[in-house]
């Protein structure tokens, strides 16, 4: 297998490079035994050292064991950030000045796409710089049907001032799954707002009770389309004549006939689910569910909620360290969601880019709050940190030494939460 994830690098280093492949090889002899992980211990699952180097070995120990892997890469920005954000090569040839980039990317996504199991998700935060190289680069990789779909995150209210011309205010999250079987929890529909109440709960309506679509004319089920009989006032639903109440049938708005959803003798026994509109439509009461989180629609591709703007990430961060010493942490409640909406209770989640360690503090607070089970691995650079940096004064000496100290942060509040380095 392993030379199988070879050949397929070397391949596609040939078509994205014009230097052709570069050596990219396992180290077949290596003894892998130590990284053994007791997940029954460990929350949290830390490699320490370029993740190209963790990412393989991984692979060579647990292929197939991601659920979920969210990354927040650098954006190659060309900032002189507390980590290196500039991969660049001459303009020239179809990538440009954007094939290092790409090329530095290429066996890290690869070997990311070998660890999820088939029915795992790749998220991918990035801004508009490289996001359609790696568009290109990740069709090549998971197959351009399994590409998911991709969220405008808003960043920021106002926008980056660093443009002449535009103040850019969003980035986004790219996902794509490992195969036809993955499919997406969805994002909770508690926040939606369950406006009514009766004795049976709180609900909304937003279903229409007349069918819709194939097969929903009153010729394809005549036994379905009988008339309903409407209280105008109280919004009550009656299968029997009752005096007063307005005689409803299940006509469209351009007076086609159709059916309801239900046969006469359910509607009889669910008749209490059912609401009409002052207009006489009959919708479907959706009552809110009994556990949290439980409820779930699909995930939506505009995400604009201030607690995802940067500068919340900056607070977080400044209120743990008691500086800014990271220069571009997400915000915790903008991972929580990724993790929340794209992977089930008990999912491994691998963020190789781990920065800050938001992903590890995100999965803490959702187990916490529903008493799920994530577990979560980190990967992070030994990368020293500059002399200048206000972070090497606080004693921060490779850019590890930050993603430590925030598990170790997590560790002083709940002395439950355990982690391990590598
Ligand atoms: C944009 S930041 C991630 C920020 C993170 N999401 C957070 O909330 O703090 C990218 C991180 O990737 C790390 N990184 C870059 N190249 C790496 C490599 N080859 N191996 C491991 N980590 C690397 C950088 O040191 C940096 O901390």
């Amino acid at each position: 297998m392993l030379s199988v994830i070879e050949s397929k690098i070397s391949k596609l280093q040939q078509e994205f490079s014009n230097n052709g492949a570069s050596d990219f090889t396992f180290d077949h002899s290596e003894n892998n035994s130590a990284f053994s992980v007791d997940w029954n211990v460990n929350e949290v699952v830390l490699f320490a050292g370029d993740n190209l180097t963790s990412l393989k070995k991984l692979v060579m120990i647990e292929p197939g064991i991601v659920d979920l892997c969210y990354i927040d890469p650098p954006y190659n920005t060309g900032s002189n950030f507390i980590y290196s954000d500039n991969r660049k090569s001459p303009e020239i040839g179809l990538l440009g000045s954007h094939q290092a980039w790409i090329i530095f990317m290429l066996p890290r996504l690869v070997l990311a796409h070998e660890l999820l199991k088939e029915t795992g998700v790749l998220a991918i935060s990035i801004d508009d710089y490289e996001f359609p190289y790696l568009k290109v680069l990740l069709d090549r990789i998971f197959g351009e049907k399994n590409f998911i779909g991709n969220i405008v995150v808003c960043r920021s209210k106002n926008g980056k001032g660093s443009k002449k011309n535009l103040a850019s205010s969003h980035e986004y999250l790219l996902v794509y799954g490992k195969s036809n079987k993955t499919t997406l929890r969805g994002e909770s529909d508690e926040d939606t707002l369950y406006d009514k109440e009766d004795v049976y709960g709180k609900y909304r309506v937003d279903g229409l009770f007349r069918k819709k679509g194939e097969g929903s004319l009153k010729t394809d089920r005549p036994s379905m389309a009988f008339p309903l009989y409407a209280n105008l006032d109280t919004g009550e639903v009656s299968v029997d004549y009752r005096d007063g109440w307005a005689k409803i049938l299940p006509k469209d708005s351009k007076g086609v006939d159709r059916r309801w959803l239900w046969g006469e003798a359910t509607t009889r026994e669910r008749v209490w689910q059912l609401y009409s509109s002052k207009n006489g439509v009959i919708y479907v009461k959706n009552y809110a569910g009994k556990e949290i989180g439980q409820k779930r629609r699909k995930i939506r591709t505009i995400w604009d909620d201030p607690s995802f703007y940067t500068e919340r990430a900056t607070n977080e961060l400044t209120k743990i360290f008691g500086q800014k010493i990271f220069d571009t942490p997400k915000p915790i409640e903008f991972v929580k969601k990724i993790v929340d909406s794209m992977s089930d209770d008990k999912a491994v989640v691998l963020d190789f880019f781990a920065g800050s360690a938001t992903t590890a503090h995100a999965i803490y607070e959702l187990n916490k709050q529903n008493g799920s089970h994530r577990k979560c691995i980190l990967m992070e650079s030994l990368d020293d940190i500059s002399s200048n940096h206000l972070a090497y004064s606080m004693g921060y000496k490779q850019m590890v030494d930050i993603t430590i100290s925030r598990l170790q942060y997590l560790k002083n509040e709940d002395r439950n939460f355990n982690f391990t380095v590598f």
